[in-house]
C-alpha cells in the first residue's frame, strides 16, 4: 500500500507491504538510518521516534498506521544544521561508545526534557528504562542528561 506521512516536517510517500514496520519504512524506503534496529521487539529503544508527538518504538508501529500522521526521527534534532543540546551533551559527557543506542537515547532524553526540564535522577532512570546500552554502564548517559538539562536551562548550546 502507498503510505503518505509527514517526516521531520516534510510529506513523503513510500510503498509498504502490510506487515512492514514504521522502522523498516524509515530506514529502507525513506533513507533515514538514524533510528536503529536493535531488537525489532520493542525491548531496546534504539528505534525511538515521535509519532504524532508521542514517543514510540518505531519497530512496534506498522508502516500503514503512519499514513497521514506526523513522525519525527532523531534526524530532526539537528535539523537546523547544528547539534541539539542533548546531542552535544552526549558527546561532551562521553556517553557515546559504539553509538548504536545513542539515537534512541537522544530522542528519549529530548522528549523527557521537553516535559520536565529539571528531572530528578529517579525520573531520568524511569524515562530511560526502555533504552538499553551495552557499552557505557549508564553513568555517563545520566551525566549527559544532567549536562543537557543545565545547558538548556541556561540557554547555552
Ligand atoms: S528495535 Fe525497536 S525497540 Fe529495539
Ligand atoms: S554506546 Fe554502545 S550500546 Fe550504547
Amino acid at each position: 500500500m502507498l503510505v503518505r506521512l509527514n517526516v521531520n516536517g516534510e510529506w513523503r510517500e513510500a510503498e509498504a507491504w502490510p506487515g512492514a514496520s514504521l522502522l523498516s519504512m524509515l530506514r529502507d524506503d525513506l533513507g533515514l538510518w538514524g533510528s536503529k534496529n536493535g531488537c525489532e521487539q520493542g525491548e531496546c529503544g534504539s528505534c525511538s521516534v515521535w509519532f504524532d508527538r508521542e514517543l514510540v518504538c518505531a519497530c512496534l508501529v506498522l508502516a500503514a498506521q503512519a499514513d497521514g500522521r506526523h513522525v519525527e526521527t532523531v534526524e530532526s534534532l539537528a535539523a537546523a544544521g547544528s547539534l541539539h543540546p542533548v546531542q552535544r551533551a552526549f558527546l561532551d559527557a562521553g556517553a557515546v561508545q559504539c553509538g548504536f543506542c545513542t539515537p534512541g537515547l537522544e530522542v528519549a532524553v529530548a522528549d523527557l526534557l521537553q516535559r520536565d526540564p529539571d528531572p530528578t535522577e529517579e525520573t531520568i532512570r524511569e524515562a530511560l528504562s526502555g533504552n538499553l546500552c551495552r557499552c557505557t554502564g549508564y553513568q555517563k548517559i545520566l551525566d549527559a542528561v544532567h549536562l543537557a538539562a543545565d545547558r538548556m536551562e541556561q540557554g547555552t548550546p
